[in-house]
């Protein structure tokens, strides 16, 4: 039985947003290449068999991702990737139809938090085209994240009723709770994307 449930690689400190709740790294800027994410993968293989690809940075960002998905699937890891989304059109290709992938966490609160962010329904409608795709695979998840940026847009529910509304998807007709802060309009998006 392996130590930890998973650990973190922060593969990129580089961001291509400056979300208003989240402080910017201290540590210096630059993407993990290709033998050091191998090496670190066999230093914590006999501890896990779970990575996350992100601390704080852009995954998606890394220009050998498509690499680093074959390096985890070669030596047995489960890769869970957690994106703000908006580089998920150029690097679909490098994401679908790679065993190693287990979990997507769109963190859609990212396109409010940052300002400046131009064409919501754009970000939003390529999120969905992605997670739509990615879900014909089997045994892979896809999971929404929402949260309430300002008093003014949060729920009038109770928080038992909030935890419900923030869901993980699995492409099936099962809807599997996650227990995340959420707000009206998770259960919105979570309602869209279940009618579609
Ligand atoms: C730091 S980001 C890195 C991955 C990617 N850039 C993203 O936004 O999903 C990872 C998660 O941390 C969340 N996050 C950012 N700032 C935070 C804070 N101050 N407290 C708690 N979570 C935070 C983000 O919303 C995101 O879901
Ligand atoms: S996209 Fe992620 S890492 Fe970048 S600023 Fe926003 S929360 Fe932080």
């Amino acid at each position: 039985m392996k130590t930890f449930k998973k650990f973190y690689i922060e593969i990129t400190s580089i961001c291509n947003l400056a979300c208003s709740f989240c402080p910017p790294t201290q540590r210096a800027k630059g993407f993990i290449g290709l033998d050091e994410f191998s090496h670190r993968l066999d230093q914590i293989k006999p501890h896990t068999n779970h990575i996350y690809l992100h601390v704080k940075g852009e995954p998606l960002l890394h220009p050998k991702l498509d690499a680093i998905l074959d390096i985890s699937h070669a030596k047995g890891f489960k890769v869970n990737i957690t994106t703000n989304g908006t580089l998920i059109e150029k690097n679909r290709h490098k994401l679908l139809d790679k065993p190693a992938l287990r979990q997507m966490n769109f963190s859609l609160h990212s396109f409010d938090g940052h300002e400046g962010s131009t064409d919501k329904d754009g970000y939003v409608a390529s999120v969905l085209s992605f997670a739509k795709e990615l879900v014909k695979q089997p045994d892979v998840f896809v999971s929404f994240r929402l949260w309430n940026l300002t008093k003014d847009n949060g729920p009038t529910w109770s928080a038992s009723e909030t935890r419900k509304s923030s869901k993980c998807w699995n492409g099936s007709s099962r809807w599997i709770s996650e227990s995340r802060r959420s707000s009206c309009a998770a259960a919105a998006l979570s309602w869209r994307i279940a009618s579609t």
